[in-house]
């Protein structure tokens, strides 16, 4: 396949393997179920997977917890299901990605087995491992960080003295990446996978591999008084990661043409990232920062009722406009509404009361933005959020669990525990994708790990979708081959300006080059107006029939009305 900057023009699409497509009848998805569906992929227009861990691992956070960097998970299949994964997408014009875990490895892994059982041994060395503090007969944790799963990120080894340090849950120990050595062996394990031919990596959790390692504690208030705080400056982009980074794609990619995205998560400055980034210099190709993902105030929403949960348009608008503004001369840039770790981006911003309507306006929005779109399972559906899930489907989670139980002791009642989970939980993101309306809806033969989302009944699964020519499905082919042909290359290369900036209810942005192409979204679940001073030369796409404009150029946009315009 051809070299250069190949996700320029590509389409990405995150593929959570575990609820893809199952083919041994597990409830598991595999890899000979991707295989099957390439078909599928290729007709949808994506040119690159990128495919979530799928590593041996204990699954205590769904493979984000490794044991062995070197072996597929049994569930999804062995090395050389992979390899034929890589050779027929690669024929097929797919490229491939892997999601490699590099800040953690699962408690389970040998290195850290090893560290345990022999404090003198190089592996201990691999990872964080401190003294507790003494408090009278107590021993606390060395100090007071908090962790993104669990009040301390601190465990205590049992029967000693000492702890191990966790950014996230308590089965996934942090490798400590002031070791050369540790820099040395992830290198070595991307290199391995590049050398197969796998086209690139998304760098789980990059933002952390730095941490401030005086452990100092973190002046931050105790908010909920369990006596820990969750601390991003303390682990969370510092100084020397990019150092980390340079080195890391000097020794895995050796000058070879591959893919590095890095989550640099929530806490991260535009022109930080500009530098990370920067083309043919920065040590990464694509940030993924989570600044236009929960716009609603939904995050941490416990407490608030669901319809207090509403688009912040021009916080949106805000955050695509600074990433832009930072970026777009010098930096490649991702685009996405969410990922695995996300609600549906239907229930997010759109609506399920105009299901198929706001599904096509937000996949409209996004892909002739600026940028490489990456589209996440499921949403080419206009699949929901499980909204008749019990609190037991989502705990499934390890990141839900312990939250669930914190909920309880504060006071919340299950309902509003539910309800929470029900717009936030990241299960909703997992549930399998419906390829028809059979029991499991064609994507197992057995009761699927995760959940079902029923709504594969009302005809929201691949089958159905594919018959109706108004579907959500149909509406995503179309408008990606419109983004793949000659009016993406002035999505790339145009300048792009918001239209009506101030319009708290519409997002609309113009390119300018040759042609001009305009994107006007209605983002309500109700008629707004606005304000049309262009002239119309075609109408490339449109999610509703006929245009309602008045003669004083008034557009009526209707819920969630969105166009691809050509205007002069
Ligand atoms: C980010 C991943 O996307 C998420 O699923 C995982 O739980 C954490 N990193 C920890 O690896």
């Amino acid at each position: 396949m051809e070299g250069g900057r190949w996700w320029q023009d590509g389409i990405g699409y995150i593929c959570y393997p575990a609820s893809f497509k199952d083919s041994d009848g597990d409830g598991v998805g595999d890899l000979k179920g991707i295989l099957a569906k390439l078909p599928y992929l290729e007709e949808l227009g994506v040119t690159f997977l990128w495919l979530c861990p799928i590593f041996d691992s204990p699954m205590e956070d769904d493979g984000y917890d490794v044991r062995d960097f070197h072996r597929i998970n049994p569930l999804f299949g062995t090395m050389e299901d992979l390899r034929l994964l890589l050779e027929e997408a690669h024929a097929r014009g797919i490229r491939i990605l892997l999601d490699l875990v590099m800040n953690h490895t699962s408690r389970e892994h040998p290195w850290f087995k090893k560290a345990l059982q022999d404090p003198m041994c190089e592996e201990r060395s691999y990872y964080i491992f401190r003294k507790g503090r003494k408090d009278g007969d107590r021993l606390l944790p060395p100090n007071n960080w908090g962790s993104f799963f669990s009040p301390s990120a601190w465990e205590r080894v049992p029967g000693t003295d000492e702890f191990y340090f966790h950014s996230f849950g308590r089965g996934m120990p942090d490798l400590d990446w002031s070791n050369e050595k540790v820099q040395d062996l992830m290198a070595g394990i991307a290199s391995s996978y590049l050398d197969m031919g796998v086209d690139g990596f998304r760098m789980d959790a990059t933002a952390h591999l730095a941490k401030d390692m005086s452990f100092a504690d973190s002046p931050l208030p105790d908010e909920d008084g369990d006596g820990y705080v969750l601390d991003p400056s303390r682990f969370s982009n510092r100084p020397e990661l990019m150092g980390y980074l340079q080195e890391f794609r000097r020794k895995a990619l050796k000058g070879r043409d591959a893919l590095l995205i890095g989550e640099v998560g929530g806490s991260i400055q535009p022109s930080e990232g500009e530098r990370m980034a920067r083309r043919g210099q920065g040590p990464l190709d694509l940030l993924f920062n989570f600044d236009t993902v929960w716009n609603n105030g939904n995050f941490g929403s416990i407490g608030k009722k669901d319809e207090e949960i509403r688009t912040d348009v021009m916080l949106l608008k805000h955050n695509f406009s600074r990433w832009y503004e930072a970026c777009h001369e010098t930096c490649d840039m991702p685009l996405y509404w969410c990922n695995h770790d996300h609600p549906r981006v239907l229930r997010q911003y759109g609506s399920r009361e105009y299901r198929k309507e706001s599904a096509k306006a937000l996949l409209l929005t996004l892909l002739f933005l600026y940028g490489t779109p990456f589209l996440f399972q499921g949403e080419e559906l206009g699949m929901d959020d499980l909204m008749d899930a019990p609190v037991g489907d989502f705990l499934h989670d390890a990141g839900t669990k312990e939250a669930v139980d914190s909920y309880r002791k504060e006071g919340y009642s299950e309902e509003e525990i539910l309800s929470f989970f029900r717009r936030t939980g990241r299960t909703n993101a997992r549930s399998p994708i419906p390829w028809d309306r059979g029991e499991w809806g064609g994507f197992s033969s057995h009761k699927p790990l995760f959940p079902m989302n029923h709504d594969h009944l009302l005809g929201v699964n691949v089958e159905d979708e594919e018959k109706d020519p108004d579907s959500v499905l149909n509406f995503y082919k179309e408008a990606i081959r419109i983004r793949k042909g000659p009016w993406g290359k002035i999505v790339r290369e145009g300048r792009l300006e918001w239209v009506d900036w101030n319009h708290q209810d519409a997002f609309a942005y113009l390119h300018r080059g040759q042609r001009n192409l305009l994107v006007i979204t209605n983002m309500r679940p109700y008629d707004v107006y606005f304000s049309f001073n262009f002239q119309i030369a075609d109408i490339l796409l449109h999610n509703y029939e006929g245009v309602l404009l008045s003669p004083e150029r008034v557009m009526r946009l209707r819920p969630f009305e969105s166009y691809l315009l050509a205007v002069r």
